[in-house]
């Protein structure tokens, strides 16, 4: 199987290329979006794909999006069949990997919630005991488990680094009472997201979302509970103080940490036994993840 980096549909009309998504306007309130075999990290995207990620992303985001009902979502079709001209003249770039979905107005922040203190959380709590400007008990460990999820939200930086912000910064530029439907959604859906998969032995120690506004309403939109949008950590190797085994693209930083990268110029290539073995983990948490949802 060989990754798919790049769609090519000479007759659509392609809006822009994410680090991981293609979009494509199909009329004036809708998508197609698309997830490619791209890989990002270190706010890099590789020139080497992981083949068949982006279906996998594809089938876990379907999957969450069905189970959470407490709040709407983009997705109008899934089904490939069922796609308009001419895109439905493409299955090898779109079958399975891609969605017609609402055409919403972004919330241009990323909303953040976490449970575990890890990442950037971490860093930034070693710095000052804040995360985004809540003040956290003393003496938390690495990944330790916090007392109750927040919401720590971040810019949406189209170059470069997502800034973690606090509330306030975020309620002053959108307003009062949509910061406060994103952080109580937010935190809705990343509980939601962490008591179904602690059932299956997974713990989900953080997650990002996108939200966006289609005819008044606050909708999720881009993803939903991936592992590139959010850690899943084995619980059966947890162990408060460690950096945990995790089904994230953590393996692959792993690996980027040994190779002497600066994360500024340009990445090395990822060797293939590196892009087999991430393709491995995004297959493993799809397989736990379906078995938590059925
Ligand atoms: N329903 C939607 N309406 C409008 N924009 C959307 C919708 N769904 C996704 N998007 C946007 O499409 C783009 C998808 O790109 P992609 O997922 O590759 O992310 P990105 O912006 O490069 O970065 P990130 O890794 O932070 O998600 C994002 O900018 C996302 O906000
Ligand atoms: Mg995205």
């Amino acid at each position: 199987m060989k990754a798919l980096i790049k769609t090519d549909i000479p007759e659509g009309k392609k809006l822009y290329s994410g680090k991981v998504r293609d979009l494509y306007e199909i009329d004036e309130e809708h998508l197609l979006i698309v997830s490619t075999d791209r890989l990002s990290a270190f706010d890099h995207v590789f020139k080497e794909g992981i083949p068949g990620k982006g279906r996998i992303l594809n089938e876990i985001s379907n999957l969450w999006f069905k189970n959470i009902n407490f709040i709407g979502n983009h997705l109008v079709e899934t089904d490939f069949s069922a796609f308009p001209a001419p895109y439905n003249r493409y299955p090898e770039q779109l079958d399975g990997r891609s969605a017609i979905v609402k055409k919403t107005q972004k919330v241009e922040f990323e909303c953040i919630a976490r449970g575990y203190i890890i990442g950037s959380g971490w860093k930034d709590y070693k710095e000052s005991g804040n995360i985004c400007g809540i003040k956290l008990p003393e003496g938390l460990k690495l990944a330790q488990k916090l007392p109750q999820a927040i919401f720590t939200p971040s810019t949406k930086a189209d170059e470069g680094h997502d800034e973690n912000i606090s509330f306030e910064f975020m309620a002053k530029n959108i307003g009062q009472d949509l910061a406060q439907q994103l952080s109580e959604q937010t935190l809705k859906v990343f509980n939601f997201g962490m008591d179904t998969v602690e059932k299956c032995g997974i713990i989900l120690a953080d997650t990002k979302l996108e939200f966006g506004m289609y005819k008044g309403e606050l909708i999720l939109i881009d993803e939903a509970l991936t592992p590139d949008s959010s850690r899943f950590w084995d619980a059966s190797t947890y162990e408060t103080g460690f950096s945990p085994q995790s089904y994230d693209k953590q393996f692959v930083r792993d690996y980027l940490e040994t190779t002497g990268w600066d994360k500024n110029s340009e990445p090395p290539a990822l060797p293939e036994d590196i892009i087999m073995k991430t393709k491995a983990k995004y297959e493993e948490i799809l397989k736990k993840l379906k078995t938590c949802m059925e």
